[in-house]
């Protein structure tokens, strides 16, 4: 009790700032406290997070090899130069906030698919705008609709709200996402966008963060969205490549389902976490789809020609290999 009282006086606040929030001494964070679960909405707890696809840093550093990512299907070409010298030119100007309405990426946006301004809306890639739209929709009690064996963000974003998760086959969606993540190649960058009835878009916009997409995302979205040309290397890039992975794949006897992406659903009919750790070894890394319900399958994504070739021999090792526990 005395320890109690003890800890309660020193988290007391150092400082009561004018606007209301407190600055607590940092030795706070080391101290025992009420259960965290107390705080929390009873649905949090059984919310399994997106695994995202593991980075390379992380495989290097844990298998001290170099490795390659074939996880997110990203673009292996690299982001359009032409975005990458609109970053170099906003670089001093990054102490100022973003522009909360993203006008100019909007103006370039509405301009190529032909709409208005207010029909269309930026998120910090589709992730946030489909963490928008649950946010924007759902209560605890409502029911999400999902289809099957969609992004996994679709299901954790009806979850964080606390509504119920019906997952279906798939349906039409009166918002149409976007990304510059793939074919543009700002993945990291984080920036996507979302097209619909301007009565929709409204709806978002007052939920929306209004600074959910910084700038140099959105100097670099606007160059990147002019520069077809490095959209049509990238999209020969991959037509021609998947050709080769795909041949070399029926010569191996991998069976994969035909794609119009840049990514396979492989499924070597083995435990895809197996594989996957295996891959990982070769310096090479995968998706296991379990996730997805597909608990014999990766995914890969269509790399350069170099990438797809060292990722064929590995595999070509790992499905002759006989089957034992992996670990990492
Ligand atoms: C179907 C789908 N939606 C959304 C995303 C996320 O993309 P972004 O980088 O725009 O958040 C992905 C990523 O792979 C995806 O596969």
């Amino acid at each position: 009790m005395a320890r109690d009282r003890a800890q309660a006086r020193a988290v007391r606040p150092r400082k009561e700032a004018p606007h209301g929030l407190a600055f607590y001494p940092l030795h706070f964070l080391h101290m025992r406290r009420s259960p965290l679960s107390e705080l929390l909405p009873p649905w949090s707890s059984r919310i399994r997070p997106y695994p995202p696809g593991k980075p390379i840093e992380e495989v290097e550093r844990e298998l001290g090899h170099p490795a390659i990512k074939l996880a997110s299907n990203e673009n292996p070409l690299g982001p359009s130069p032409r975005a990458l010298e609109a970053i170099r030119n906003y670089l001093d100007r990054v102490h100022l906030y973003p522009d909360g309405n993203g006008y100019y990426l909007r103006k370039a946006l509405s301009e190529y698919h032909e709409l208005e301004m207010n029909q269309v809306i930026l998120g910090a890639g589709s992730t946030d705008l489909i963490e928008l739209v649950a946010k924007t929709f759902l209560t605890a009690g409502d029911e999400g609709i999902t289809s099957q064996s969609s992004f996994y963000i679709y299901r954790t974003a009806i979850e964080e709200m606390g509504a119920g998760l019906t997952a279906t086959p798939m349906r039409d969606f009166v918002l149409v996402l976007r990304t510059f993540s793939k074919v543009h190649g700002l993945a990291g960058l984080r920036i996507g966008y979302g097209m619909g009835h301007a009565e929709l878009i409204e709806s978002l916009n007052r939920i929306r963060s209004p600074f959910n997409a910084n700038s140099l995302a959105q100097a670099a979205a606007v160059a990147a969205l002019d520069d077809r040309e490095h959209v049509a290397r990238s999209i020969e890039s991959n037509l021609k490549e998947m050709k080769f992975v795909t041949e070399e794949l029926t010569l191996l006897g991998v069976r994969y389902t035909p794609s119009v992406a840049n990514f396979l659903l492989i499924d070597t009919g083995r435990d895809c976490q197996e594989d996957f750790v295996r891959l990982l070894h070769e310096g090479v890394i995968v998706r296991p789809m379990r996730l997805y319900s597909f608990p014999t399958s990766v995914r890969v994504t269509v790399g350069t020609h170099r990438d797809n070739e060292q990722f064929l021999e590995a595999l070509r090792r790992v499905v002759t290999a006989p089957i034992r526990a992996a670990r990492i």
